[in-house]
């Protein structure tokens, strides 16, 4: 995957995407001129931004925040975090709560609210569950394009939250993130900082021909790749977590590392492998 541009689509966010696109050392490039016209003639100005760099991405930056956009094949299709959308708020609000087969893995009950360590945080979906479930959440994420947009999405809820949703506030001040290698950061990790629960949930290869796959899901594939490397994070997960390792897999994956669980939650894609290691005692940072 190749990010090829950032393209601003309103002038007060000149400063914003200049610094971005700095960041990514990416051309910077002015869209106004493009805003509100027919999703072909969109399609047409940013394929001819890069007309020969195949699997390329653009950012584009609006006053709803930062997107990815695929060019080529996948032309159409984005990926963006989101903590505040219908959806989000939906499942935030009437989700199922401590029900929840997340909530479980991870040990959330009455007055027992683990400090999770999300060292895979993708675009932060299940880091943001567990924090509305009322855990601290450290978000961990390698990948400085998918960081990019998991900050936007965390600093766009925080405006929305800010304005009029003290509830969703809450929730965010539990949230942090750090662009690292997890591996590295859970190498040089103090005693003190130790999360109660290391979770983990690497990319597994999709079948990428399979309707069944979202598109935004083979996209986000193409934009990170395979995390090959996800065995060797389970054991220093486990050197590091105090309580327990949660890994979550597709139902049919093989465990990671090949390392048998002591418990495993089944749902119908999914399931979690939890290795745990004491006991989560009553009251933890209740
Ligand atoms: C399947 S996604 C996680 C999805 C996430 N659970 C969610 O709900 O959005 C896996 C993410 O973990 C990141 N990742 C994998 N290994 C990592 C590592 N060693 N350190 C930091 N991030 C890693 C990848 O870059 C990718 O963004």
């Amino acid at each position: 995957m190749k990010l090829t541009s950032l393209v601003y689509l309103d002038a007060a966010l000149l400063a914003t995407a200049q610094r971005l696109a700095e960041r990514f050392a990416v051309p910077c490039v002015d869209g106004t001129a493009v805003v509100g016209v027919k999703p072909k003639l969109f399609q047409r100005f940013v394929s001819n931004l890069n007309p020969d760099v195949e699997d390329a991405f653009v950012f584009v930056l609006g006053p709803d925040g930062l997107a990815l956009h695929a060019l080529g094949p996948e032309y159409g299709v984005s990926i963006r975090a989101d903590f505040h959308g219908p959806s989000v708020t939906f499942r935030r609000k009437q989700g199922g709560g401590k029900g929840q087969m997340i909530a479980k893995a991870v040990g959330v009950r009455g007055g027992v609210y683990p400090r999770v360590l999300d060292a895979t945080a993708g675009l932060g979906g299940d880091g943001f569950v567990l924090a509305s479930l009322g855990c601290q959440v450290t978000l961990l994420e390698r990948v400085a394009a998918v960081r990019a947009l998991l900050e936007d999405g965390l600093a766009q809820a925080r405006t929305h939250a800010l304005a009029q949703d003290a509830d969703l506030l809450q929730v965010l001040d539990r949230v942090s993130l750090i662009e690292t290698d997890a591996a590295a950061y859970l190498r040089n990790l103090t005693e003190a900082d130790r999360p109660d629960v290391v979770y983990l949930d690497p990319m597994f290869p999709v079948r990428t021909k399979s309707a069944m796959v979202k598109k935004e899901m083979r996209v986000f594939h193409s934009l990170v790749g395979q995390d090959a490397d996800a065995d060797d994070l389970l054991e220093a997960a486990l050197r590091c977590a105090r309580y327990r390792v949660v890994v979550k897999r597709p139902r049919i994956a093989p465990a990671l590392a090949g390392a048998t669980p002591n418990h495993m939650l089944e749902g119908k894609s999914n399931r979690y492998d939890l290795y745990t290691l004491e006991k989560l005692p009553n009251g933890l940072n209740a």
